[in-house]
């Protein structure tokens, strides 16, 4: 039986639940470590660019083709293609991106968003406050990756129990639907995010200068550190990919969320104000103000010369090594942790459901098949493909989801994306779309930007990439001996599932044919 298809509560839920899935551990560890370690203030110049031509009209392409491919029952990309291209008989499966490249980041990112929980958990019992050197820090966090085994921890219980209690919340949220489960939380999480957020930045921007004998460890330099620009590095291609590679996962646009999200619109519903909003918000997040945290406040307490070495060290030790230690320092630092944590969950938590909803709704919209069921097919299939992230952390098996998930594939979908959008479509159909219901008209030189800027910037981002890394890549020359056949594993579990998906896709238009039920 056709089930008929959830929709929002109302236009604020959706602009919260599209800012909740943009806004996640990419604002406020992935933005700072990338923009220090990238020319600081030189690397916000190609960020905006690249948000003024890629970000901001994938935005809008997604809100309206998932829009217009929900005004035909489909939620997910392979239907929405085929909304589009009807005469094509391969787009479908170009469209299984747009269900296995959130699939791919859930499985990794659903594990690092429990770690966040489970050291608000630790904030709270003051299990961090005693831990003062960045050497302890580490093997605390090791311990519970369970990547050593030491003094704080000797095996990887804990991180496996905050991942089940992380894992059964999320399939809870997706289990109560759009408007119960998605549009519900983000409703309750944002403003509690961003007052999490704003209380951080106020202690930050508050430190002053600690250490009398340092006066110049002081906030304005810590923030001159992450904003003063070096223009050299605008010269390295390498700067350039970072900065658009962060734009497309930070805004959550070329994985296939918001594609999901949009469809569940009507069709008079606004997209373009909507979409600009989402984006906004996610931009004051990020750029404001997980650009006024960890960078700055780590500054002052470290100084200029271990600052170079702390912004080069990842996202996972500013996070989970640097911060807390930052925090250690001032009085009530039990409170400032849990806050730290608890807003990464937060973020974690509300981009984690978006990326199990398109697995959800294929299920539902193309198999016909009620929400319970769908949830339940995910939750154990997701359940199963976390393993291997959760249990070969150390052998790369998270880097090589994330490279896939989150990196390599969001640039091809994005481009796939606007090609059939500004060309199949065409782009005065396209842009008639995305102004249907619009209460605010797009500048026109979008029109030429959407049709020519942004495919070019795509395939230049892609090509620049091919150049410099695809090779090391494919034959894992990074990797080490050990690690190999660990990633060869992982490569040939993604193939599985892509294939898989595939097959899914071909056996429900079948299925549809039979019925004669294709639209
Ligand atoms: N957009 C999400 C983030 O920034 C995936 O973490």
């Amino acid at each position: 039986m056709k089930q008929t298809r959830d929709s929002w509560g109302s236009r604020l839920g959706i602009i919260m639940a599209v800012a909740g899935s943009a806004i996640g551990l990419g604002n406020f560890l992935r933005f700072p470590a990338k923009a220090a370690a990238n020319g600081g203030g030189a690397f916000i110049i190609p960020y905006i660019i690249a948000l003024l031509l890629l970000g901001l009209p994938l935005m809008w392409i997604e809100w309206a083709m998932g829009r217009f491919g929900g005004g035909f029952g489909h939620g997910t990309a392979p239907g929405i293609f085929h909304s589009i291209w009807q005469k094509n008989r391969f787009i479908r499966y170009f469209g299984v991106i747009g269900i296995f490249g959130p699939f791919v980041i859930f499985i990794y990112y659903t594990f690092i968003e429990s770690w966040t929980l489970g050291y608000s958990a630790f904030a709270l019992m003051g299990k961090l406050t005693h831990i003062n050197d960045q050497a302890s820090m580490q093997s605390f966090l090791s311990g519970y990756q369970g990547v050593q085994q030491n003094q704080f921890f000797t095996n990887i219980g804990w991180a496996y129990l905050f991942f089940l209690i992380t894992f059964a919340l999320n399939i809870a949220v997706i289990y109560h639907g759009i408007k119960g489960g998605i549009e519900r939380l983000c409703n309750f999480a944002l403003p509690l995010l961003f007052a999490c957020a704003i209380m951080l930045v106020i202690r930050v921007l508050t430190l002053g200068a600690p250490y009398p004998d340092h006066p110049d460890w002081n906030i304005a330099n810590g923030l001159g550190y992450l904003w003063n620009p070096d223009f050299s590095a605008l010269k390295s291609a390498k700067v350039w990919l970072e900065a658009s590679g962060q734009i497309l996962f930070t805004l959550s646009v070329g994985i296939g969320v918001i594609l999901t999200y949009a469809s569940y619109l009507k069709k008079g519903d606004d997209v373009v104000l909507s979409g600009l909003t989402a984006a906004s918000t996610n931009e004051l997040a990020e750029v404001i103000i997980g650009g006024s945290i960890v960078i700055p406040a780590a500054f002052i307490f470290f100084g200029p010369v271990d600052i170079q070495t702390i912004a080069k060290s990842g996202t996972f030790n500013l996070g989970f090594v640097t911060m807390p230690l930052v925090l250690n320092k001032l009085p009530m630092a039990e409170i400032f942790s849990f806050a730290w944590f608890l807003l990464l969950f937060l973020a974690g938590v509300t981009s984690s459901i978006s990326l199990a909803q398109p697995a959800i709704a294929f299920l539902q919209d193309e198999f016909d098949i009620s929400r319970k069921r769908a949830v339940a097919f995910f939750g154990i299939a997701a359940f199963l493909l976390c393993q291997p992230a959760i249990f070969f952390l150390k052998n790369g098996v998270v880097d090589e989801l994330d490279f896939w998930g989150g990196t390599f594939l969001i640039v091809i979908f994005a481009l796939i994306e606007v090609i059939l959008f500004a060309w199949v479509f065409g782009i005065n159909n396209a842009w008639e779309e995305m102004h249907h219901g619009a209460d605010l008209r797009i500048p026109k030189v979008y029109k030429f930007i959407i049709k020519y800027i942004t495919p070019a910037f795509l395939i230049l981002v892609l090509g620049m990439w091919m150049k410099q890394e695809w090779w090391t890549f494919i034959t894992m020359a990074n990797i080490s001996p050990a690690n190999k056949p660990y990633v060869l594993a992982t490569r040939f579990m993604l193939i599985a599932l892509f294939a898989i998906l595939s097959f899914m896709v071909k056996a429900a238009w079948q299925r549809k044919k039979q019925k004669g039920a294709l639209k």
